[in-house]
């Protein structure tokens, strides 16, 4: 491996890390269990939300936003509404009436540790927040910014984003698809919440959507790239290292990039898009790094 490369991964694990304890934080001082019966509702938020995952999304917002020196408690707050919107739709996901999964990040599912009723009211809860989250001025002191966001974490969201995304993924349990639904699909269910999470650093650096088309593409491509690795992790990952059940796709008899493509062309092609991600950033210089390094990360993870 060569210095340059070295140093890139490790001051990507560093970033990682220095993410993952500012949204524990973060989500720490908003889940503040309170005294009365509201408590369990809390607890199985924090559950869910504190401890656990890559943060990957978040990783993204404060590295774009770092392109544009936004300040970064406005990032942290921004990353976090994000986050809490991945965490919401993956207690939603784990539900029996959805995928039915007791491990998440390495732990019982929020179901399992607590029932369903908590688990579906924790999902709704942490939705909110994430609005709640963008909508106060802590997070920009211009409405006009806190209005896009707001926009674009709801579109990235909905029926055009990750919702829209979990009915085509249920939906291709009962019928196949071929390699362009698929891509449809992946791209709503995980592709949307990973281009808002770069967009909103560039809305937060008030950078016109005319000058966000290298870091849409950057989005679009490693997302993608981002789903492969999944399925690929589901078919040979390290069921202690990820933290969830896998081999459910075949189980499920679910089209995936690997039963279209096959293992060695998936692969080849997820590398293929974490370059064409990289070749999006051209206008930047070594602020970009990181973003560069992500790219790199999102194929060669093992969890
Ligand atoms: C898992 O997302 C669900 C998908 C969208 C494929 P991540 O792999 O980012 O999960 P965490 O946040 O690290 O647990
Ligand atoms: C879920 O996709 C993506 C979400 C929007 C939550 P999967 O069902 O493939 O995610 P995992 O494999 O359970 O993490
Ligand atoms: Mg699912
Ligand atoms: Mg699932
Ligand atoms: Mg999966």
């Amino acid at each position: 491996m060569s210095t340059q490369v070295a140093d890139a991964s490790l001051s990507l694990q560093a970033a990682l890390r220095d993410v993952a304890a500012e949204v524990d934080r973060q989500f720490d001082h908003l889940l503040a269990v309170p005294a009365d019966p509201r408590a369990r509702l809390y607890e199985a938020m924090r559950h869910a939300a504190i401890g656990g995952g890559k943060r990957l999304r978040p990783l993204l917002t404060f590295a774009t936003a770092q392109l544009f020196a936004v300040d970064r408690i406005c990032a942290a707050r921004a990353a976090t509404a994000i986050e809490c919107i991945h965490v919401y739709s993956l207690i939603h996901d784990d539900l029996p009436a959805m995928d039915d999964d007791d491990m998440r990040r390495g732990k019982p599912t929020v179901h399992k540790a607590f029932d369903e009723a908590t688990a579906i009211l924790a999902g709704d809860c942490l939705h909110a927040l994430a609005f709640e989250i963008l909508a106060d001025p802590a997070t920009h002191a211009d409405p006009f910014v806190r209005n896009e966001l707001i926009a674009d974490l709801a579109r990235a969201s909905g029926p055009s984003g990750m919702a829209g995304g979990q009915m085509m993924d249920l939906m291709a349990e009962g019928q196949s698809f071929d390699l362009a639904t698929v891509t449809r699909c992946q791209a709503l269910k995980t592709g949307a919440l990973i281009a808002c999470s770069v967009e909103a650093g560039a809305i937060l650096g008030r950078v016109p959507p005319e000058g966000r088309t290298g870091l849409r593409g950057y989005a679009r491509d490693i997302g993608l790239a981002f789903q492969i690795a999944d399925d690929i992790l589901d078919v040979e990952g390290d069921q202690d290292a990820v933290g969830k059940q896998l081999r459910k796709d075949e189980a499920a008899g679910k089209e995936t990039f690997l039963t279209l493509l096959g293992l060695d062309r998936a692969r080849e092609q997820a590398r293929l898009l974490v370059n064409q991600s990289i070749a999006h950033l051209h206008s930047y210089g070594p602020e970009a790094d990181l973003l560069r390094a992500i790219a790199r990360f999102v194929l060669e993870r093992d969890r």
